[in-house]
Order: structure tokens, then C-alpha cells, then sequence
């Protein structure tokens, strides 16, 4: 009866509290439309996560289930699992007493289920009978996108304070034979490389202790392929999961004995020990995940849906095309440069300025990055005439105008560094040490949260109408240390990190329709924590556009593309030296939010027109990119080409970015891309856009979509660095 209550009732927009009974067993469904994650507390309260997959019509039946397993071999597969009582696997919650022990049993008391439109919350609350420690687990499900969020909220309800070890977001326990797991490494202006591998026996860790930028060199998202050898776009099981975190993280993968899978994701406990004083409450950040039956293509669908319509600030708008000034001038530019580049900007249809690293500071001017940061007031000494002119000026041309700060960081070369010393991240009686020359300011302290917010609250007096600010951080910290936080340094990771989203939180209250970019050097804050204040994020710094056919592939994987900024920028590339053709450049920078990072007056009339044709195609289609769903039809890793669509949510509209990254033998012909997503019944015209001369036989005509995703499409791309863009739309 339980059961069934708990069931009928998750629909309805009601809350119940549903008493723990004795002795009995209670199944839990966490239902999406074609997903379903069952819980059940079994006859000892002992909580277990029995399925997560394919939606299974009686989950009831989950209530009979056993795994087969003595319990000399240990609890499991615990839905979250502390240490002690008989788990011999990594715990998801480890907590030290005041007394010294270090077991936690958590048993089942009751749940909740309340919906909400589209949104199922089921709350379960576990309690330990013995240290009165008391654990929350809330799943909300996200029912049309058939994505769940899970977080943790852990409670204090003893007589003294605890410490928390670990304290992971939420778990998966997952049962294959064998497991591929995909996840993303890499470095500055190398970020969001794939890597795979099957996984062996004990455990694989993917994690962060950088403190800030720490997704520059691992990411807190994975994909794991079941019973599979490798990531396949279109077939098999894959769970695909990210951590919504922008301080140090953890993901660890735990193939046990029995050959199970338990995924911990959570905040990274590395010198992060928190003391929870009786009474009080620690929440963690949401661990969201998704499973298809149709790999990874699904996984990737699922995810962009939730993010678009309730992970991403302003997820679903369109964002402008612009020129961005810090390659085209870097450090060195006046009023007048500037004024010239809204001109150029103006002309070649983008639409708007942003106005990039060097414009404040006066008694340390911001000529380098080794002066000035914290000294956020204007250079009149390049400016005279101030930001407003310029802004006004961006306006007056029809353009919005954005701004860059890097609001957490301070050059020891500035007025900052010398009134507030005690605002840097240091430890006592050692060096501080720089990193692009800079210094890293507690966000853990208020105070400096207050400062930060106004470094940004001022920005935006500079001129009416700031439309855009860019949010830069371009160092990590190894050598943390806060004098705000006295002897509670293990207060540190956590905090700067909750002080990030303090600061984010009021001012979004204020700036509700700013867009904000997440800079952080490119790629260095890249998560689903960020992106819930964040409209976009710089995808890398490396504007080759080369190598982001492996940056974008990787970050689409998870993210969607309407937060992937991407630039067009000069040859030879700033970072990597390689020349690749303007309209590959175009094409790449297209199937993200289009921008320009160069100085327009080094184009040639020839190029300036192809920009011109490339920028007004691209206002045409490009809310397929922001708000379609992403089909990969080609992937950087697995062969030569490159190739994606985007398809419009009725199906009526597409657009198609096809690549070619490395020479054709002229016997290899025309490569056939299977088109997806499309309609079969339907036909649709074909149009290849910004050439004079199409790639492909079939453009200009409608084909039907069963065709076209069948073999029929494919535009002759042989040499390297070939590219094409292809409308099509339904008759
Ligand atoms: C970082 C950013 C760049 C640029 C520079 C300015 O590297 O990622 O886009 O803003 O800082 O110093």
C-alpha cells in the first residue's frame, strides 16, 4: 500500500511523508520519462540503489530483488554508503566523532515525494541511530529531459561538533561486465582532451586541487559506456554525468569485486575537512546525471535539454555575435583603436564590442599583465575620454558593449596589493607565491567578497547599458592560506568557492539580464556550478581552429553549444602557429556563439567580404545552435572529418558543419556522412552556404530525410582544412 502510495502520488503535485516501517521493504522510484532510478530500503533500513537504466513498468518488483551477494563480502550497492557498518568499498560520507570513531551506519526513516511540473523531488532521509548523524538524500528529476540532479544534505543532530572526511554529492551504482569510461584532461589552451579506457578492478580517481581555473586540466563530467570497448555515438548504455562545482572536485570510479561500478562525485576532501557544530547543516553541490540506450548522442541530448531550459543562466537565449579586443590588440590600443574596431565590427554585420584586458589602472597602468589588477578604475592615460565614451560610441554604431574584469586576482604591482596584503591567499611567514604574475584574493573572507561584487557593481556604472562583461582568472592556487579563516584553513577550498557563488548570487539579483562570460583562461571554469550564474564560458584560449574541432567536440559532449564561445582569430594562430583558411575558421567558430578576435583592418577586401557573408549566414541559422539538438555525425578522435548538426526541436530545420582535417587521396572520393535527426517522411532542401560553388552534388534540391540519413550526403571535402555549412529546411 506503502508502495503504491509513493508511486501514484509521485505524480501529483502533492507532498507526502511517507513513515519508515518496521521491518518492511520500501522501493523508491526516481522516475524521467524513460528513465528510472530505484532505491530500496531494505527489511535492516539499509539503503540500496538496485537499478538505474531503462524505465522498468513495475518497479515494485525491485522489492524481491537481491543481488546474490553475502554480506561477508560486503554491504552493497549502497545508494550512500558511509564508512563502517560492513562497507569495504570508498565511502560517499566518512565523518571522525568527537569521541574518535569513525562509523557512521545510516538507516532508512522516511522520504518525500513532491512534483512539480516537470520536476519530481523525492527526498530520503536516512538517520544513525547511534551519533544521532542524520543524511538527506534529494533527487529531483527532471522528467522530460530524463535528467537527474542529486545532492546531499548532511545534519549535525548530535550533542558535539563532527568532522566530515568525505562528503560526496550523491552516488551510481551501476552493474555491466565491463565498463568504458570517458572523461576530459588537458592543459592551458589544451583543455577538454577525450581520453578513454576500459576500467580494471579497484579505482580510477578524476580529480581537481587547484582551487581556482580547476577545470583547466581535468573535468568534473565523465561518460561510461556499459558493456562496451569504446564511446559509441548511436548504440549501447551510457551514463553521463557531471559535477556542478567550481572548487576542487572528486570523481572516483570503484569496480569491486563483484564487478559493480560506484561512482562518487562530490567536493574534493583534499585539505577540506569540514567541522560540522551541532545543529548545523552542510549541503552539497548537485551531482546531475542521465542514461541513454542510444549512446553517447542521447547522453550528450539529455544533458543540453536540462541545461538549456534550467542549468545554464539564460540557457535557451540567443547570445551575440562579437569582436572581442584581445588579440587584435592586446595590451596596446587608444580610444582611437578601439573606435576603429566598433567601425569594423559595425560593418561586418557582429554585433557587438568587447572591450578586453589593459583599460584600467593608473598609478600601476595595465600595459602587461605584471601591473594593475585591483586598481579597477579607468586609464585615462589610453581612455581620456572614459568607457562611457566608448560604449556610447559601440551604441551609437548598433552594437551592445562588453567589458573584461578579472575581479578575484591582484597584481603585487597595484594599490590593492598594498592597502589590503591581508586579502592575498598566503600562508604565514612564506613566500606568496606569483603566477602570471599575480596573486589570488581570499574569497573565503567576506570582506572581499564585498569588494569583488563591487569591482563589478562599478564596472557597470562606467557607462550606462554595459551589456557584457567578461569574467576572467588566469592562475590556480597551490599555496593556500587565509588569514580570515584563522586555524579553520580547512575551511579554504570550500569556502572560496561558495564565496565565488555569494558574489554570483547578488549579482545576479541586480544584473539580471547581463551577459556574463566565464573566462577563467579558457576552459579553466568549465561546470555546472558556474554555468547556474554563467551565460557562456570561453571555451579555451586557443583560437586554432584545428584544434578546437577536438576542444568543442569534447566540451559539447556534456555542455551545450549555446555556452561555447568561439573565435575567429588570424593566421598564423597566436597559440599554436598553424594557418588554416579563413572559412574553416568561420565554420568551426560557427557551430558555437560566433565571435572575432582579430584586428579587422590586417583583412584583405576578399576576406572582409567572406566574414561579411559568414556572419549574416550565421545570424540566419543560428538558433538551431543555441536551442537545437546536436547530432555527431563524424569525431575528431575515431577518423579525418569532423561533423555535426544541429536539428531544430520540430525537426523542420538543420544546419550541418562538415570538416576536413587531414588530406584525401583523390581514391578515397567523397565521404558519405549520415545525416540524424531528421524527419524520414520529410524532405528537405539542402543549401550549402557561403560558397559560390557547392561540395556537394545535391545542393539547391530537397532530398527526403530517410536519404539523407541513409548515405546520401556527401560533399566532396578532400583537402585539409576543407570545410562546409549546410541549411536545410523542411519544403
Ligand atoms: C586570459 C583570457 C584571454 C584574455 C587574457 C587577458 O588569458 O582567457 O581571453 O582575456 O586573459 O589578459
Amino acid at each position: 500500500m506503502k508502495l503504491l502510495n509513493s508511486l501514484t502520488l509521485s505524480l501529483l503535485a502533492v507532498a507526502v511523508v511517507l513513515p519508515a516501517a518496521a521491518a518492511r521493504k520500501t522501493v523508491i522510484p526516481v522516475e524521467t520519462e524513460n528513465t528510472q532510478l530505484v532505491l530500496v530500503a531494505q527489511e535492516n533500513g539499509v539503503l540500496q540503489t538496485v537499478h538505474f537504466g531503462a524505465k522498468v513498468s513495475d518497479p515494485s518488483a525491485f522489492a524481491s530483488f537481491r543481488t546474490g551477494r553475502g554480506t561477508d563480502n560486503g554491504e552493497g550497492p549502497m545508494s550512500y554508503p558511509a564508512t563502517g557498518g560492513r562497507y569495504l568499498g570508498e565511502p560517499a560520507l566518512h565523518v571522525k566523532y568527537a569521541d574518535g570513531y569513525h562509523n557512521t551506519e545510516l538507516v532508512y526513516a522516511d522520504h518525500q515525494v513532491v512534483a512539480n511540473g516537470n520536476v519530481v523531488t523525492t527526498k530520503i532521509l536516512l538517520k544513525d541511530p547511534v551519533t544521532f548523524l542524520e543524511v538527506t538524500l534529494i533527487f529531483d528529476a527532471y522528467r522530460k529531459e530524463n535528467v537527474i540532479c542529486a545532492h546531499t544534505g548532511i545534519r549535525n543532530s548530535g550533542k558535539k561538533a563532527v568532522q566530515l572526511l568525505n562528503y560526496a554529492s550523491g552516488v551510481l551504482n551501476l552493474d555491466a561486465d565491463k565498463y568504458y569510461l570517458t572523461h576530459f584532461h588537458g592543459g592551458w589552451a589544451d583543455e577538454m582532451q577525450m581520453e578513454g579506457e576500459l576500467l580494471t578492478h579497484d579505482t580510477k580517481v578524476i580529480e581537481s586541487r587547484r582551487g581556482t581555473q580547476v577545470t583547466q586540466c581535468n573535468n568534473p563530467s565523465f561518460l561510461v559506456s556499459l558493456d562496451a570497448d569504446r564511446l559509441q555515438e548511436n548504440v549501447g548504455e551510457v551514463v553521463a554525468g557531471a559535477l556542478a562545482w567550481s572548487g576542487n572536485f572528486r570523481l572516483s570510479f570503484e569496480m569491486d569485486e563483484s564487478n559493480r561500478l560506484t561512482v562518487l562525485a562530490g567536493i574534493n576532501p583534499f585539505a577540506s575537512t569540514y567541522e560540522l557544530a551541532p545543529g548545523k547543516f552542510f549541503t552539497t553541490p548537485e551531482f546531475i546525471y542521465t542514461y541513454s540506450g542510444r549512446g553517447a548522442g542521447q547522453a550528450s541530448r539529455n544533458l543540453h535539454a536540462w541545461a538549456r531550459n534550467y542549468g545554464v543562466y539564460g540557457g535557451g537565449q540567443i547570445n551575440p555575435t562579437l569582436l572581442n579586443s584581445w588579440e587584435g590588440a592586446y595590451f596596446t590600443f587608444t580610444t582611437e583603436t578601439l573606435l576603429r574596431m566598433i567601425d569594423d565590427a559595425a560593418a561586418m554585420g557582429l554585433e557587438m564590442f568587447v572591450l578586453d584586458d589593459g583599460w584600467f589602472a593608473k598609478d600601476y597602468p595595465r600595459n602587461g599583465d605584471d601591473a594593475g589588477l585591483g586598481d579597477w578604475e579607468v586609464n585615462t592615460a589610453k581612455i581620456p575620454e572614459g568607457i562611457d565614451y566608448v560604449a556610447s560610441y559601440a551604441h551609437q554604431k548598433g552594437l551592445k558593449f562588453g567589458i573584461w574584469i578579472e575581479p578575484e586576482m591582484v597584481n603585487p604591482r597595484s594599490n590593492l596589493a598594498h592597502a589590503h596584503p591581508e586579502w592575498v591567499v598566503q600562508s604565514p611567514g612564506r613566500e606568496i607565491y606569483q603566477s602570471r604574475n599575480q596573486w589570488v584574493l581570499d574569497l573565503s573572507n567576506p570582506a572581499v567578497q564585498d569588494f569583488v561584487y563591487g569591482i563589478f557593481d562599478r564596472t557597470m556604472q562606467l557607462a550606462p547599458n554595459i551589456d557584457y562583461i567578461k569574467w576572467d582568472c588566469n592562475r590556480t592556487v597551490a599555496d593556500f592560506g587565509s588569514k580570515y579563516l584563522g586555524s579553520e584553513q580547512d575551511r579554504f577550498f570550500v569556502e572560496y568557492a561558495q564565496g565565488i557563488y555569494n558574489v554570483m548570487r547578488r549579482l545576479r539579483a541586480k544584473y539580471p539580464d547581463t551577459i556574463v562570460q566565464c573566462c577563467s583562461s579558457g576552459g579553466g571554469r568549465v561546470d555546472y556550478g558556474a554555468l547556474k550564474y554563467f551565460n557562456e564560458i570561453w571555451t579555451s584560449d586557443n583560437t586554432d581552429a584545428y584544434t578546437r574541432a577536438y576542444i568543442q567536440y569534447a566540451t559539447n559532449l556534456v555542455y551545450p553549444a549555446c555556452v561555447m564561445a568561439s573565435h575567429v582569430s588570424a593566421v598564423p594562430n597566436h597559440q599554436t602557429g598553424n594557418v588554416t583558411p579563413l572559412k574553416f575558421r568561420f565554420d568551426m567558430a560557427c557551430s558555437g556563439r560566433l565571435g572575432m578576435e582579430l584586428q579587422p583592418r590586417n583583412l584583405s577586401e576578399g576576406e572582409r567580404a567572406l566574414a561579411d557573408r559568414c556572419i549574416r549566414s550565421y545570424r540566419q541559422y543560428r538558433d538551431l545552435v543555441f536551442t537545437g539538438d546536436v547530432y555527431r555525425l563524424a569525431s575528431p578522435y575515431d577518423g579525418d572529418y569532423y561533423a555535426l548538426m544541429y536539428v531544430s526541436q520540430d525537426q523542420r530545420r538543420a544546419v550541418v558543419f562538415a570538416y576536413c582535417l587531414k588530406y584525401q587521396n583523390r581514391a578515397v572520393g567523397a565521404h558519405s556522412f549520415r545525416l540524424d535527426g531528421l524527419d524520414p517522411a520529410r524532405k528537405y532542401r539542402v543549401t550549402e552556404l557561403n560558397v559560390n560553388r557547392s561540395s556537394w552534388w545535391g545542393s539547391g534540391e530537397a532530398h527526403a530525410g530517410d536519404f539523407l540519413m541513409n548515405g546520401g550526403f556527401n560533399p566532396v571535402l578532400l583537402k585539409t582544412f576543407d570545410s562546409a555549412v549546410f541549411y536545410l529546411e523542411a519544403d
